[in-house]
This record gives structure tokens, sequence and C-alpha cells, in this order.
């Protein structure tokens, strides 16, 4: 019943039968938190459904709750093992922001997704200097909450985005050449447990957990509160530049040495990307810079500005709350993310950018209604690794590399379903494509980011063999309903170890009888 695979570890905590009976939902509302749980036809349901930033994720469950307190998930999480047990299938979903644009992953058909809408407040305590951030707060309400207090934390770049999966699979904001990655900015978890127990998880308690939880995403539990370190609020240089097409080689170039530079000043974050837009049919190029200073043009960015030529330019001092609205998006499209990683090497970056061309063309030739394809390349800064360790480690692997890479990511739109199909292969074509020549090259990584993983990817076991047997050892231990449950914590229902693409996933929490 138990069975190894890494991959497995990125779907189960408790193991599956086949379909949601409705008793689940039942449960539900014949408990105390009957009157938070929402089905088909109602608003409340439909609001949920509509607030996912993805178009296809829209999948419809048996039933919907909306807990408002950690005391409320406690008891859901207990009433669905309980019924579970008695019943014999109860699975369910987690939510926070709902951007995740993987189908299943922060909701489920035949089954309860757990909405945590509700629990979205942000609280400072001024002597610790800790923010106490909920799950499904959306980043923009947490920047708006600090920024008058004169604090600001290390948090997603777009206002829309949630903060409970964002932290959960790593989390890059614009301060983190400077702090590190967000989720090594969070000092302790709050977290409901598979026996229903609310636990915190920190450096000094279950400290193993609280280092799991930085980068597994949410194989162990639910987590409801997030205590995050701040730092002075200060306006940044930033915004976004947009190009012609043809200064490609040279951004790439500027990357190249912005990236590899071992003296890269810690303020400035950068994201080159190449896009395309049904809305303004121009294939360009954008660099978003981002100073977390309040300094104009910034030296950092020098060879940039050697490039004259520009369409657009939105930079200007501005607070994180500006910045973020800037990069915050609607939830009216199609999407699909992918990603992978690889070594700085202007060859490679040229290769990204032929393939890109090739998928442009086919989209124009075949593609209907409103589309936009971005690619985009990040620097992945060894100095993350450091700022880690000194937090209590997390689960990324990321001291395997000494060296800064490239991480990449495919960024596809659309607005027609029945182009679903076109968009998923030609971006996967992309990725395969790239993946193919950097192997070639020998300038291919293995690192996949988690955050921006599409669902056959398998980002887990990207992090090396060593961080997969650390997470099983911590869901073995948190993930049982009871001590000596023979709740089998992983399992090979899903078949993931085969790439089975439709049991990707990775985010949903399993619930299941051992013999199911
Ligand atoms: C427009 C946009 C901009 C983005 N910008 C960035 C960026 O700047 N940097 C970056 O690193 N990433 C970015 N991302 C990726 C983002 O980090 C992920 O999509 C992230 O999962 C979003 O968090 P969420 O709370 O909205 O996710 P959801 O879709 O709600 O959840 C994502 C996953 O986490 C699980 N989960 C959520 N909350 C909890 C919880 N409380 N306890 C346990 N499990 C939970 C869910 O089950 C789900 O599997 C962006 C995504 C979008 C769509
Ligand atoms: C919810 O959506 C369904 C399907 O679109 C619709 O029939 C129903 O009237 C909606 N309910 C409310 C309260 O808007
Ligand atoms: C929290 O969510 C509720 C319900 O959607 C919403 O009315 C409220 O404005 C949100 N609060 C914050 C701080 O975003
Ligand atoms: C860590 O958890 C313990 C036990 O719940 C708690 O007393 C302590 O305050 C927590 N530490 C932090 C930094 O939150
Ligand atoms: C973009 O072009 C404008 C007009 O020429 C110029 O003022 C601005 O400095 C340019 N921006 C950058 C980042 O070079
Ligand atoms: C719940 O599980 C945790 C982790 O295994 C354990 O420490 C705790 O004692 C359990 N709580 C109860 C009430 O069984
Ligand atoms: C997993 O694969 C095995 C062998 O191919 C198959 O018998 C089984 O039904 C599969 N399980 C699921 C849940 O798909
Ligand atoms: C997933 O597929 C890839 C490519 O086919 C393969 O190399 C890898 O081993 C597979 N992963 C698992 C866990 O089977």
């Amino acid at each position: 019943m138990l069975r190894s695979t890494p991959a497995v570890l990125a779907v189960t905590i408790f193991h599956v039968a086949s379909a949601a009976k409705e008793s689940c939902c039942d449960a539900l509302t014949a408990s105390r938190v009957a009157g938070q749980v929402t089905y088909p036809g109602h608003g409340a349901y439909n609001a949920s459904l509509a607030s996912y930033f993805d178009g296809k994720s829209r999948l419809p469950p048996s039933c919907i709750v909306q807990p408002r307190t950690a005391e409320d998930v406690s008891t859901i999480v207990q009433i669905l093992v309980r019924e579970d047990a008695q019943s014999g299938s109860c699975k369910f979903a987690v939510r926070s922001g709902g951007h995740t644009p993987i189908p299943g992953s922060n909701n489920i058909e035949n089954g309860i997704t757990i909405d945590l809408l509700y629990m979205n407040t942000t609280t400072y305590d001024a002597d610790s200097q800790i923010a106490s951030i909920k799950p499904a707060a959306r980043w923009g309400s947490v920047y708006q909450t600090l920024e008058p207090l004169g604090r600001m934390v290390a948090g997603g770049r777009g206002s829309t985005v949630g903060v409970g999966g964002f932290l959960l699979g790593g989390g890059i904001s614009h301060y983190a050449p400077r702090v590190g990655l967000s989720c090594d900015n969070v000092v302790n978890f709050q977290v409901v447990l598979a026996n229903g127990s609310i636990v915190n998880a920190n450096k000094t308690s279950n400290a193993d957990l609280f280092t799991a939880l930085k980068g597994a995403s949410s194989n162990f539990g639910i987590v409801t509160r997030y205590d995050m370190e701040t730092f002075e609020s200060e306006d940044l240089w930033g915004g976004i530049v947009t190009y012609p097409a043809s200064t490609a080689n040279h951004h790439f170039r500027a990357l190249a040495n912005f990236g590899s530079n071992p003296d890269r000043d810690p303020n400035a974050a950068l994201i080159v990307f190449q896009g395309y837009s049904t809305a303004s049919p121009t294939d360009v190029v954008r660099a978003a810079f981002d100073y977390t200073k309040p300094v104009v043009r910034p030296d950092a960015y020098q060879e940039f500005f050697e490039v004259n030529t520009n369409i657009s330019d939105t930079t200007k001092l501005q607070p994180m709350s500006a910045i973020a609205a800037e990069f915050g998006s609607d939830t009216t499209k199609r999407v699909q993310f992918r990603t992978l990683s690889y070594k700085i090497d202007l060859a490679t970056l040229q290769e990204t950018a032929r393939l890109y061309k090739i998928v442009i063309t086919e989209l124009q030739a075949e593609a209907s209604g409103q589309w936009r394809v971005s690619c985009l390349h990040q620097v992945w800064a060894t100095s993350y690794t450091a700022n880690s360790i000194a937090r209590g480690g997390n689960v990324l692997g990321m001291e395997r590399y000494t060296e800064n890479f490239i991480m990449y990511q495919s960024y596809l739109s659309w607005s027609e379903s029945k182009d679903d199909e076109l968009f998923i292969g030609l971006g996967k074509m992309l990725t395969d494509g790239i993946q193919k020549f950097a192997r070639e090259k020998d300038t291919a990584i293995d690192y996949l980011y988690l955050n921006y993983a599409d669902k056959d990817q398998d980002p887990l076991s990207g992090y090396g063999a060593g961080k997969v047997a650390f997470m099983k050892a911590v869901a073995e231990k948190v993930g049982k309903p009871q001590k000596d449950d023979p709740l089998s914590v992983f399992d090979d229902t899903n078949n993931l170890s085969e790439n089975k693409t439709e049991d990707m996933d990775f985010t949903v929490l399993n619930l299941e009888k051992p013999d199911a």
C-alpha cells in the first residue's frame, strides 16, 4: 500500500476512494459550521467559482465550506475525517486566493472545497514587528494594511494573488534579492493537522514541519495563519518598460551580465520577458525593474538603460501597493503556467526566443478570441540559500546550486475554451523544446519552481531525493488522523509515478480509508 515514489508526495496526505458522498456535505450541514456551507445554485457558491483566477479551474464541488476561524477549519477537518471513515469517501481541496491555474489543485469535483475566503485579515504587532496574515488575504490588501504603519513584507508582486498558496510554494517578491524567498520570511505557521489539532510550526516548535511547509505546498495540513517578518516600508523605483522585439538580444545579454554579477545590488529585482497580446498585437520585449529603495534609475540596471528606444515606460517612485496594482490581473481568461530552469547562457536565452516565435506564429494562424503569451526570465540567486538557512531552512534544495541560474515561466492566457488543447499543447511544446536544447548544451538545471509548475511537472522531486525523504517523514508524522491509524499516507492510487497528467493535482488533500 505504501509506495515510495517521490511524486506521490505531491498528491496525498490521505489516500482516497472515488466519489465524495453527499453525506460529507450533509455532515457539515448538520454541524456547528452549517451556516458556512454553500451548495450549487447558491450565490456564495457561484461567487466562489467565479473568483478563480483561471477560467478552466472553476470545477463544481459537491459543496463549498467557508470557515471563519482556525477552530472552524479544525471542526471541518474532523468532520470530514470521521465521515470518511464511516461512509468511505470525503475528498476535499483547500483554496486561499485561488490563483493557481491547475484545475483540481485548489478545488475539486465530487468533493468538498474548503474555501478560506473570509480568513483574509492582516494584523501587525509593533513589539515583535511581526505581521500576522490570514491565508486568503490578497497581497494588495496586506500592503495596504502595512504601508500606513511604515512596514512591509516580502510578498507577491501582483495585488490579487493569495497569500496561502504563494507562501507554501516558496514565493518570489521584489524583495527576494534582499531578504530571500518569501517563505523564509515566515517565522511561524499556525496549522490545522489531519487530527484537527491546531499547532504552531516555527523554529522551536514542530521545527521539522516548519521547514517542510516552506516549499512543499499543502501536503501537511491547512495553514490558518502566517506570521511574517516585516521591514521598513519605503517607496520603490519600479514599473514596466516595453521595448521593440528587435532589442531582445541586447536585453538577453544585459540579463546574463546582471544575473551572473557576483556584486549585484541586493535592492535590484528584475524580470525580462517577451510578450505578445491580441489586445496590442506587436511583438515586444519588456523589463520589469523594481528597485527596493527610493532611487530613480539606479546604476544596477545601467546596461538595460543603454536601449533608448522604449515604447512605453511606467517606472516611477511609488509604494509597493501601487506596484502590486500594476502587476494585478483579472480573473477572466483561461491560463497555463509552465516552468523550467537553465544556466545563465545567451544561446539558451536565444533558443527560448526562437521557440517563442514559433508558438506565436502558430497561434496567430490557429487561435481565436483574445489571447496573450508572456515568457519570463528571472534570476534564481544563490543568495536565497543563505537567507533560508539562517531562518530554519526550507525544502527547495537550493543549497545544491553554487551559481545563479534563470528560472523561466511561460504564461499563456486565452478566452476560448475550444482552444484549450491548442494552448496547452503549444505551451508544453515550448518548455519541452527549451529543455531539449538545454540538455544538449548542458545548460539544463533540474529545478522546477512549484508556484509556476504545470500539472504534469513534478516540482517536489526536483528538490532532490533527500528533501523528498524528509517531506515524507514529516507527512508520516503529522498526516494521520490518529496515532496508530493504518491509513496510508503515501499510496499509489494516483499513479503519479507514471506521470499521469490527470492525477497531478498536487495540492488536493485526500482522505481515505486504508482499504478503500
Ligand atoms: C497573476 C499571478 C501573479 C503571480 N505572481 C507571483 C509572484 O510574483 N511570485 C511568485 O512566487 N508567484 C506568483 N504567482 C504564483 C502564485 O504564487 C501561486 O499561484 C500561488 O499558489 C497563489 O496562491 P493562492 O493562495 O492564490 O493559491 P490557491 O490557488 O488558493 O492555492 C494554491 C495551492 O496551495 C494550497 N493552499 C492554499 N492555501 C492553503 C492553506 N492555507 N493551507 C494549505 N494549503 C493551501 C491549495 O490547496 C492549492 O493547491 C502568481 C500567480 C498569478 C496567477
Ligand atoms: C448560480 O449560477 C447558476 C448557474 O449559472 C444559476 O442557475 C443560479 O441562478 C445562480 N444563483 C444565484 C443565486 O445567482
Ligand atoms: C475579506 O473578504 C471579504 C469577503 O470577500 C471582503 O468583503 C473583505 O473586503 C475582505 N477583506 C480584505 C482585507 O481584503
Ligand atoms: C512557536 O510555537 C510555540 C508553541 O506554540 C509558541 O509558544 C511560540 O510563541 C512560537 N514562536 C513563534 C515565533 O511564533
Ligand atoms: C523610455 O523612453 C523615455 C522617452 O525617451 C525616456 O524618458 C525614459 O527614460 C526611457 N526609459 C528607460 C527606462 O530608459
Ligand atoms: C495530533 O497530531 C499531532 C502530530 O502527530 C500530535 O502531536 C498531537 O498530539 C495529535 N493530537 C491529538 C489530540 O491526538
Ligand atoms: C494505476 O495503474 C495501475 C497499473 O497501470 C492500474 O491497474 C490502476 O487502476 C491505476 N490506478 C488508478 C487510480 O488509476
Ligand atoms: C516523469 O517523466 C519524466 C520524463 O518522461 C521521467 O524522466 C521521470 O522519471 C518521471 N517521473 C516519475 C516520478 O516517474
